[in-house]
């Protein structure tokens, strides 16, 4: 998978920005910090996040997100979030680039190919194949992966409220899937920058920054 920064015609896309990352490592908050940052640069980014992110795909979002941890199968879950996919990144995601907007994504690929391919089960093979035409191409040029031990991640995520059905697997998915996240930033480090997610939210931001300004140099320079 390489960054895809043209696309069939040879035009060229807006940077896309995902953020990964078990449960509670701050994802949200860093996507955020960056968007602001960028807003103050006169770029003006679209935040986004999966499952979800359009109207029909939020909708498969609660579906995804409801009941008990084994309410759905890993299969039946590749499937919904894929059928999510192909809406947000049909509607959202390939036109925002297309129209030269930034895009910056809470999860994404590396979410299912960590989710259900490794921590799931069902292999990273079947779930390229399976997302190959939901992406359609939209491959993401940077991801921030933030790492944080689960534990800690958990309880941060509790002192937030009642969670979703993923928090509530055991902590041995969790652990599969922060393993599963850093092997795949393993594999590919020209496109991940793996961010340690314990410091204060401000050192975190400038860490994730000095990421964004190393990879789109040409494209922040004045
Ligand atoms: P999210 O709202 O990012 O949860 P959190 O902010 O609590 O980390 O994502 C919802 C859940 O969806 C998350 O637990 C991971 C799961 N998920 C998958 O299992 N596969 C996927 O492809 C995606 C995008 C998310």
């Amino acid at each position: 998978m390489s960054c895809s920064e043209t696309d069939e015609g040879g035009r060229r896309r807006a940077p896309f920005l995902t953020f990964e990352g078990g449960e509670g490592v701050g994802k949200s908050t860093q996507l955020r910090l960056l968007a602001r940052r960028l807003r103050s640069l006169g770029i003006d980014p679209l935040e986004t996040r999966e499952p979800g992110g359009s109207p029909a795909a939020e909708a498969v979002r609660r579906l995804l997100l409801a009941g008990a941890p084994d309410h759905w199968l890993p299969l039946s879950e590749l499937y919904l979030v894929l059928a999510a996919r192909a809406d947000h990144v049909a509607r959202v995601v390939a036109p925002a680039r297309a129209a030269g907007r930034w895009v910056l994504c809470d999860r994404y690929v590396d979410s299912t190919r960590v989710y259900q391919g490794l921590a799931g089960g069902l292999g990273l093979d079947l779930v390229e194949r399976l997302q190959r035409p939901a992406v359609a191409g939209e491959w993401p040029d940077l991801t921030i992966l933030l790492d944080l031990p689960v534990e800690e991640g958990l309880a941060r995520r509790s002192r937030a409220g009642p969670g979703s059905r993923f928090e509530d697997k055991d902590p041995d998915f969790h652990a599969q899937v922060r393993q599963g996240f850093l092997h795949l930033a393993a594999l590919e480090p020209q496109r991940f920058a793996v961010i340690p997610a314990s410091e204060p939210p401000e050192t975190v931001a400038e860490r994730i920054w000095h990421a964004v300004r190393d990879r789109f140099a040409r494209e922040l320079a004045p």
